[in-house]
């Protein structure tokens, strides 16, 4: 099949199924990104025209394709330590709390992709309780049941820990495979939960506090009435004084209301 450029009825039905699905907004000016991306799928399925792709997904929203047509019109790209400067402040922020006598803490990664995320914030922590004994639970959630199977298992490739600092990585981390691969230790891989979540759908099934909320590099996707509801659902998760980090590319501007800004990207919950 040739490459072809979506036809305006298909791409405003596709507009109206992905935000319906996943609060995802698809700009204007992006057919020829999604036609590409789509057309990939519609190969491997032999589906010839987008009319009949779109009919096989709303047959069944809840299906596996509806993942797969997500993964191809987002980005599930992530890394460890991604925008480091969010792990220096988790860092000293977990410290202080532990200084202070906290001993329970929760952490919800809302965007996790396939774990690199929330292996992070485990070992940022972990560092920052110093042997101390604590309970200490992550919950990490995505939409993308793709992903959250690649999170679970928790192999890398070994590049992919490049950017982990050497002690962590010698601490977190052994080979696998023949060497090309990492596999993160079962310690980390069991602070963390892995669940699906559509943040487009509240009301979320968490009750809460959470200390800190990590939502990056999601945000984006969203228009400002789906936002408005996730910040809605992190006021009444968090509690006072707790964190809410976004990606460095989405901050909240307008729907900052009380929220205090920590630095780029970071907010506290006032209280
Ligand atoms: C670019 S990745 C960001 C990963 C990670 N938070 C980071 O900053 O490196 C975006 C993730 O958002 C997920 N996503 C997209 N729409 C979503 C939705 N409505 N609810 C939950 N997750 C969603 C995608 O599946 C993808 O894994």
């Amino acid at each position: 099949m040739e490459q072809t450029l979506i036809d305006p009825a298909s791409f405003a039905r596709l507009k109206t199924l992905i935000y319906d699905l996943a609060g995802i907004d698809i700009k204007p000016g992006k057919e020829a990104l999604v036609s590409g991306r789509l057309q990939k799928r519609m190969r491997e399925l032999g589906i010839d025209s987008f009319k009949h792709y779109l009919d096989r997904i709303a047959a069944d929203p809840e299906g596996d394709e509806v993942v797969l047509l997500l993964d191809a019109i987002s980005t599930n790209v992530t890394s460890f330590f991604r925008e480091a400067e969010h792990f220096a402040l988790l860092k000293t922020e977990t410290a202080r709390w532990v200084a202070a006598g906290q001993t329970r803490f929760r952490v919800w990664c809302a965007a996790s992709s396939s774990g690199e995320e929330p292996y992070t914030i485990a070992m940022t922590m972990m560092e920052a309780f110093g042997g101390r004994k604590v309970d200490l639970r992550i919950l990490a959630t995505d939409i993308s049941t793709r992903v959250l199977e690649m999170a679970k298992r928790g192999t890398y490739a070994a590049s992919a820990i490049n950017n982990v600092p050497p002690d962590l990585r010698k601490k977190w981390f052994v080979p696998d495979g023949d060497g090309r691969l990492v596999r993160v230790k079962d310690e980390l891989r069991a602070l963390v939960t892995y669940n699906r979540l559509n943040l487009a759908k509240p009301p979320y099934p968490m009750k809460g506090p959470i200390d800190v909320v990590f939502c990056r590099n999601v945000m984006i996707y969203f228009d400002n009435q789906v936002r408005s509801r996730i910040i809605g659902e992190v006021r009444r998760l968090v509690r006072p004084g707790g964190l809410l980090c976004v990606g460095h590319a989405e901050s909240l501007s307008t729907l900052q209301g009380d929220l205090l800004n920590v630095q780029a990207a970071a907010y506290r919950i006032p209280g």
